[in-house]
C-alpha cells in the first residue's frame, strides 16, 4: 500500500462516512481532514462537526456551497435544457464535480496528498468524483474505501461500527435504509424495494413533493423572469440563484410537480431504478424552454437540441471538467445572449405548464404570423415556389414508385 500523508474526506456525518473516517485513520495512520458541504440537502450539519470532533478530527470544514452550486453548476446545465435519457434532470450528477472541486482546493491548501469519498463500486458517483479530481489535479490520489476494504454488506458495516464504538441510529439496525441523495436540485432515492422495477414505489419514498392526487384543487399561477438564459426573479421579486431555486422547490412541491420513477442506464454498465423529485428544476426547464421559444432563432434552437443529449451524457458520466463539456458549454452560453423576458406558468396537480411568455428581445412577430391582414410584406407566391421546390424530389420519388 502506498504511504499517504494526509487525506481530505468528503464527510456527510452519516453512518457510512463515519465508518469510512475511522477506517481511513486506522488504515493509513495519518491525519484526516473532513469536508462537509451544504448543498441544501436540508439536514442539520452541526452534528457532523460533533461526530468528526469525537473521532479526533482537528481540521473540520463545513461550507455553505448553495449559491455556488446553483449559479455555477445547476444554471449552466439548465441553459442546455439538459435531460439524461430524455427524463432525468441530473440532480446528483451535477453536485459531484462541485464537491470534488472543493476537495481538491482543500487538499492543496492543507497539503494533503489524497482525497476520499464514500461512493460505492457499483455507482456513477465514484466516476464523477474521480474523473473531476483527475481533471483538476492529477497529483492528488483518490481513496475509495468501498472498493478497498473487505466490508461487503450492510451487516458487516454495522459490525465494524459496533466494534469501533461508532453510534448506529436505531432505525439503521434493522432493515437497510433507502439510499438517498439530496441537494437543492433534487432528492434521489434508490435501493430496497425500489430494486424491483415491477413493484410500485411506496408513498413514503417521496420527501419533498406531495402526491399530485392530494395537491390543491386550485391552480397556482407564477411568473419567472429570465436574463441571458438564467432565471432571476419569481413573481417580480429578484432572488439569488439558491433563493430562487428554494422558492420554486416549495411551490412545485406543494403542487406535486417533478416526480419521476425511472429505470436508467448507469455508466458503469447496469440498469438501475430510482425515484427522483425535482420540483424547482422541473418548473425551470419548462420556463426556460418557454423563454427560448420566443428568443432563439430556429436553427440555433435546433442545434442546441441536437447537442443536448451528448452534453447531458457527459454530465451523467462524470465529464464536467472535460474539454468537450467546456466546448459545448461555450456554444450553449453563446446562444443565451437574448434569452431574457418573463414566463408565466400554471402549477396544477403535478404539472407545470407555460401559459404565457413575453420578451423585450423577442423574435416572435404577430404581424408576420397573423391570419389577418398584415402590414409586413409577405408574398404568398414565395410560399408556393418554396413548396414546389421542396416537393420536387418527392414528386420524382412517387412517380418512380408508380403512384
Ligand atoms: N442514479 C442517480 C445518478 O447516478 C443518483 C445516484 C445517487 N443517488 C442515491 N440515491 N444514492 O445520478
Amino acid at each position: 500500500m502506498t504511504k499517504i500523508e494526509k487525506i481530505v474526506l468528503s464527510y456527510s456525518g452519516g453512518l457510512d462516512t463515519s465508518i469510512i473516517l475511522k477506517w481511513l485513520q486506522e488504515t493509513y495512520r495519518c491525519e484526516v481532514v473532513t469536508f462537509t458541504a451544504d448543498l441544501g440537502q436540508g439536514e442539520e450539519l452541526e452534528p457532523a462537526r460533533a461526530k468528526a470532533e469525537m473521532a479526533g478530527v482537528k481540521d473540520i470544514r463545513i461550507v455553505d456551497l448553495r449559491e455556488e452550486f446553483v449559479s455555477d453548476f445547476v444554471f449552466p446545465m439548465l441553459r442546455a435544457n439538459a435531460l439524461y435519457e430524455g427524463q432525468y434532470l441530473l440532480g446528483s450528477s451535477i453536485a459531484r464535480p462541485l464537491i470534488a472541486k472543493h476537495l481538491v482546493d482543500i487538499a492543496r491548501e492543507v497539503g494533503a496528498d489524497a482525497v476520499a469519498h464514500g461512493a460505492t463500486g457499483k455507482g456513477n458517483d465514484q466516476l464523477r468524483f474521480e474523473l473531476a479530481v483527475n481533471a483538476l489535479d492529477p497529483s492528488i490520489k483518490v481513496i475509495a474505501p468501498w472498493r478497498q476494504w473487505n466490508i461487503r454488506s450492510r451487516m458487516q458495516l454495522l459490525e465494524y461500527a459496533e466494534k469501533h464504538r461508532i453510534p448506529v441510529p436505531s432505525d439503521k439496525r434493522g432493515e437497510a435504509p433507502f439510499s438517498i441523495d439530496a441537494n437543492l436540485l433534487h432528492t434521489s432515492t434508490e435501493g430496497k424495494s425500489l430494486e424491483n422495477p415491477a413493484e410500485v414505489a411506496p408513498d413514503h419514498v417521496y420527501q419533498r413533493t406531495v402526491d399530485p392526487v392530494d395537491a390543491p384543487d386550485a391552480p397556482e399561477i407564477i411568473t419567472i423572469g429570465f436574463e441571458r438564459g438564467d432565471p432571476v426573479s419569481v413573481n417580480g421579486k429578484a432572488m439569488t440563484p439558491a433563493a430562487l431555486l428554494t422558492e420554486l422547490n416549495g411551490l412545485g412541491g406543494r403542487h406535486g410537480v417533478g416526480r419521476l420513477d425511472l429505470v436508467e442506464n448507469r455508466f458503469i454498465g447496469m440498469k438501475s431504478r430510482g425515484i427522483y423529485e425535482t420540483p424547482g428544476g422541473t418548473i425551470l426547464l419548462a420556463a426556460h424552454r418557454g423563454i427560448e421559444s420566443m428568443t432563439l432563432d430556429r436553427a440555433a434552437a435546433h442545434l442546441k437540441d441536437e447537442i443536448m443529449p451528448r452534453y447531458a451524457e457527459l454530465i451523467y458520466n462524470g465529464f464536467w471538467f472535460a474539454p468537450e463539456r467546456e466546448m459545448l458549454q461555450a456554444l450553449i452560453d453563446h446562444s443565451q445572449a437574448f434569452v431574457s423576458g418573463e414566463v408565466t406558468l400554471r402549477l396544477y396537480k403535478g404539472s407545470a405548464s407555460v401559459i404565457s411568455r413575453a420578451s423585450p428581445c423577442s423574435l416572435y412577430s404577430a404581424d408576420l404570423v397573423t391570419f389577418e391582414e398584415s402590414a409586413i410584406a409577405f408574398d404568398h407566391h414565395d410560399a408556393e415556389g418554396f413548396i414546389r421546390l421542396n416537393g420536387l424530389r418527392l414528386r420524382s420519388w412517387a412517380a418512380r414508385n408508380g403512384k
